[in-house]
Parts: C-alpha cells; sequence; structure tokens
C-alpha cells in the first residue's frame, strides 16, 4: 500500500504565512489575515494573546489522558452505537484512507451542548484548563471572523452572525498519533477539507501536517508559540468562494509520537450554510447551493455530491 508521499516537493524556502496579531496596525493585520486566507487558507498566528503557560498546561492534560492504560481511557469512550462523534476512539489498524491515531473529540461550547461524560476526569485539572482554553480560543476565532468578514466588506460579526452567532458550536479534538513502523505507506489523516468553519491547530514539537497548494504538498513546520488556522469549507461557502478551504493531510513518524489540539469552530446544525446575501449581486452570482449545515456535513461525511 503506497501512500503518495512521493509528492513531496515544497521549496524549503516557501513556507505558509505568519501573522502576528499583537502588531498595532489593525488594518495591516486584517489585511494580512484576509491575504493568507485567499492564497493559502492556511497560516500560524503568533503574539496571538493566548498564554504560553495555558498552552502548555493543555498539552500536559491532553498528554497525561493519551498516557492512561486502555481501560481508563474507555471511561470517555464513543458508544458503539451512537450517531455523534464525540468520545475517545482508538485506530491503530491501518488500511488506505483511513486514520492511523487514537482521538478524543468533544463539544466545548455553548454550554448548553456539552456533554461532560465526554470529557476525562482523570486528570484531576483537565475540566479547568480545557474551559479556560476554549474563553481564549473563542476570542481568537472572533477576532479572526471579523477580519475575514471585513475583508468581504462587511461588518465585524458578518461571519459569526451566519454561523449562528453565540450558537455556533466549539469542538475540541485530540489527535495523538503513534510512531509508525511505516510510515511511508500510512497516513495519520487521509487528504481532507474541514467540514467546519475554521480550526485553530495547537500541536506538540513533531512535524506532520502537510498542506496541497499550488500542486504541491507542503510541509507545515513547527513554530514553537504558534497557532495553525486552517479554513475550512463552510467559511469557502459563506465567503462565496473568495475564502480557501485548505486541503491537508498528516503525516506520521517512524520513532516519534506526534500530537495534536485542533478546536473546530462550527455553524450550528440547524443554520442554513450559503454564501452572505450581501455578496450576491449580479456580476458576482452564489456559486453554491444554500444547504442546512447538519445536512451538508451528513453529506460531506459520507462522501455524497452537496451542490
Ligand atoms: C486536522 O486535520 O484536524 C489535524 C491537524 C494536525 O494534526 O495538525
Ligand atoms: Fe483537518
Amino acid at each position: 500500500m503506497e501512500v503518495k508521499k512521493d509528492q513531496h516537493t515544497s521549496p524549503p524556502s516557501e513556507t505558509i504565512p505568519i501573522v502576528d496579531l499583537s502588531n498595532p496596525d489593525e488594518e495591516l493585520v486584517s489585511r494580512a489575515v484576509v491575504k493568507a486566507s485567499q492564497e493559502w487558507g492556511i497560516f500560524h498566528v503568533v503574539n496571538h494573546g493566548i498564554s504560553m503557560d495555558l498552552i502548555r498546561r493543555l498539552k500536559e492534560v491532553g498528554t497525561q489522558f493519551f498516557e492512561l492504560p486502555e481501560t481508563e481511557k474507555k471511561a470517555v469512550a464513543k458508544p458503539d452505537d451512537s450517531q455523534d462523534f464525540e468520545g475517545y476512539t482508538r485506530n491503530l489498524k491501518y488500511t488506505e484512507g483511513e486514520v492511523w491515531a487514537d482521538n478524543l473529540f468533544h463539544r466545548i461550547l455553548p454550554q448548553s451542548c456539552i456533554n461532560y461524560k465526554y470529557w476525562p476526569r482523570n486528570p484531576p485539572q483537565y475540566r479547568e484548563v480545557t474551559e479556560e482554553y476554549t474563553k481564549e480560543t473563542k476570542k481568537l476565532s472572533e477576532r479572526l471572523l471579523g477580519f475575514l468578514s471585513e475583508g468581504l466588506g462587511l461588518r465585524h460579526e458578518a461571519l459569526k452572525e451566519g454561523l449562528g452567532g453565540e450558537k455556533s458550536e466549539y469542538v475540541l479534538r485530540i489527535n495523538n498519533f503513534p510512531p509508525n513502523p511505516q510510515p511511508d505507506a500510512t497516513l495519520g489523516l487521509p487528504e481532507h477539507t474541514d467540514i467546519v468553519a475554521l480550526a485553530l491547530i495547537v500541536t506538540n514539537e513533531v512535524p506532520g501536517l502537510q498542506v496541497f497548494h499550488e500542486d504541491h504538498w507542503f510541509d507545515i513546520q513547527y513554530v514553537p508559540s504558534s497557532i495553525t488556522v486552517t479554513i475550512g469549507d463552510q467559511i469557502l461557502r459563506l465567503s462565496n468562494g473568495k475564502y480557501k478551504n485548505v486541503l491537508h493531510r498528516v503525516t506520521v513518524d517512524k520513532e516519534k509520537q506526534r500530537m495534536s489540539w485542533p478546536v473546530f469552530v462550527d455553524a450550528n446544525p440547524d443554520v442554513v450554510i450559503r454564501p452572505l446575501p450581501e455578496l450576491i449581486t449580479g456580476d458576482n452570482p452564489s456559486m453554491f447551493k444554500p444547504i442546512v449545515c447538519k445536512d451538508f456535513k451528513y453529506r460531506r461525511l459520507f462522501k455524497l455530491p452537496v451542490d
């Protein structure tokens, strides 16, 4: 079984954009986020306002959870008959197109959607740290959505509102990619675009994320203090194609364990995903059919046509 790793041709000088969010020139920052989202659909943000100590603690509690014996991790297992994604799953029998990863998924916002039964009790600080990180990622993602809205010539809140405002959902996923003796025949995650609006990703120090850009797969470097932002399908659709949903995948390492912590910003399931009406004119017709978010995600997950 051969995975397409031969397309490892990214010129070393080219990297995804790095946006410094502490620059006092807010307009310049906004333009940089907009440009990166149009051209790449992925960028690193640095000086993003989330304390490195909090990120260190987030990684610590997640790592401790994955180090627990299997029997203890099963306390938050995704039930076999569950129609939803929440809970812990282990998928380490790699066949092509699948994942080589253990992962834990659970909603973190809005409060009314949280199922604490899928939040680990061990380590005991897990909940407190995750709640603190949730508040910070919400602020950061709203700031980014504001820039992206302005880049469309709209009010700061336009995209947030288009996703369902305070009813939009936030989900934390923790991916654990153990070493794999056959890294050339395995992918941690097969190529995909995210079916959500945005993902804000932190990782451990082991690289592995790759993005497809201008006909090449690019390795994404580990930038210690950064958060990596990916644009997903919902922002592509709400922006009527202006922002790019980046195609990406995750490779595995022969010796090292990789971990990542994406937070997904997702529209409310009942929201209709459609280009924001203000963007549609005679010269700029809608590129996408309106579709209710939960139907959109179902169709994307089961690889059914959407438009
Ligand atoms: C993802 O695609 O959600 C995972 C990203 C990563 O592991 O870097
Ligand atoms: Fe992804």
